[in-house]
């Protein structure tokens, strides 16, 4: 799908199909009103969603911490997944998933039993990676983290991302890193890896954290070819003595950053081996093209 095929979307409320422009949520729903619901994104390709099932899970774990019943078995979210894919061409796609807690008759902080939660689910167009990207890298820029402690729900409240990704923009970074107590966590959207005194790092998984999908591929395809990578604290001040720094999420893949805080990183181009580790990818993303 191409970014101007958004307006013309199938998407999926509650039950029904329906053209975006139709699908409409009352003001009353806590989503709008609280921020109080979870999502997914999930890349598709050829119209094949990667780790369907790690995304899955997750949901349900979003789901299940936030005290929102699960409306769907996992074979249930995977047909309604299936159909929003068809019905959008089977091509490369992200889906994006969102759950409420649902309508409530008042606005009240307080949590009314018996809620049917809001289910959406719509197309995003994926668009390739800009060759800049690959040939350039990025800049990024370090920001105090100054969302909640429980990052690793998939929340829909993300205003502090927001607000530090557009801090990032502002500074002509495309993503942000984000530090707690001197230790860099992981990107407004996206998870984070480092090379540091020549091994591969990544931040370890904590509840202030999204466990990402991205990363943990990430982490499969390194191991079954060979590339150490240990799961570890990355110290702010340790950031200078990266000789390479990428972010991965399922939009973003494994992108280099480049420049951080306005000053190269490693020799200021993409590294050796996040070219190893981006072919290992793309092999995968090919891979399920195929249907292999
Ligand atoms: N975000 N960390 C945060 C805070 C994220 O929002 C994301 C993804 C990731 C990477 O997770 P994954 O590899 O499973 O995509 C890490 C999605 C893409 C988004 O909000 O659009």
């Amino acid at each position: 799908m191409h970014a101007a095929d958004l307006a013309d979307a199938t998407v999926y409320l509650n039950g029904r199909f329906v053209p975006l422009a139709e699908a409409c949520v009352p003001v009353l729903d806590r989503g709008f009103l609280f921020g109080d619901g979870v999502y997914e994104v999930i890349p598709v390709y050829a119209g094949r969603p990667l780790r369907l099932d790690e995304h899955l899970v997750r949901l349900a774990r979003s789901l299940d911490a936030t005290a929102i019943p699960d409306p769907h078995s996992v074979a249930g979210w995977a047909a309604l997944l299936d159909e929003v894919i068809e019905r959008n061409g089977s091509g490369d796609m992200a889906l994006y998933l969102q759950v409420t807690r649902g309508v409530a008759a008042k606005r009240d902080h307080a949590i009314a039993p018996g809620l049917q939660p809001t289910v959406f689910a719509m197309p995003m167009p994926l668009a390739p990676r800009p060759a800049e990207v690959a040939s350039h890298g990025i800049a990024a820029v370090t920001l105090p983290d100054t969302r909640w402690d429980l990052c690793h729900i998939k929340a829909i409240t993300l205003l502090p991302n927001v607000l530090l990704k557009h801090e990032a923009a502002a500074r002509g970074a495309a993503e942000a890193l984000l530090v707690r107590d001197g230790q860099v966590l992981e990107g407004t959207a996206s998870n984070v890896f480092a090379v540091l005194d020549g091994a591969l790092l990544t931040p370890p998984l904590a509840p202030a954290m999204l466990p990402g999908v991205t990363r943990a591929l990430v982490l499969e395809l390194a191991a079954a070819n060979g590339i150490a990578c240990r799961e570890g604290p990355l110290p702010q001040a340790r950031l200078g003595d990266c000789s390479e720094l990428w972010i991965s999420s399922s939009t973003r893949e494994v992108s280099p950053v480049t420049t951080l805080d306005g000053k190269p990183v490693g020799d200021g181009r993409p590294g050796p081996l996040w070219r190893r580790v981006d072919a290992l990818y793309q092999a995968f993303k090919d891979a399920l093209r195929r249907g292999a």
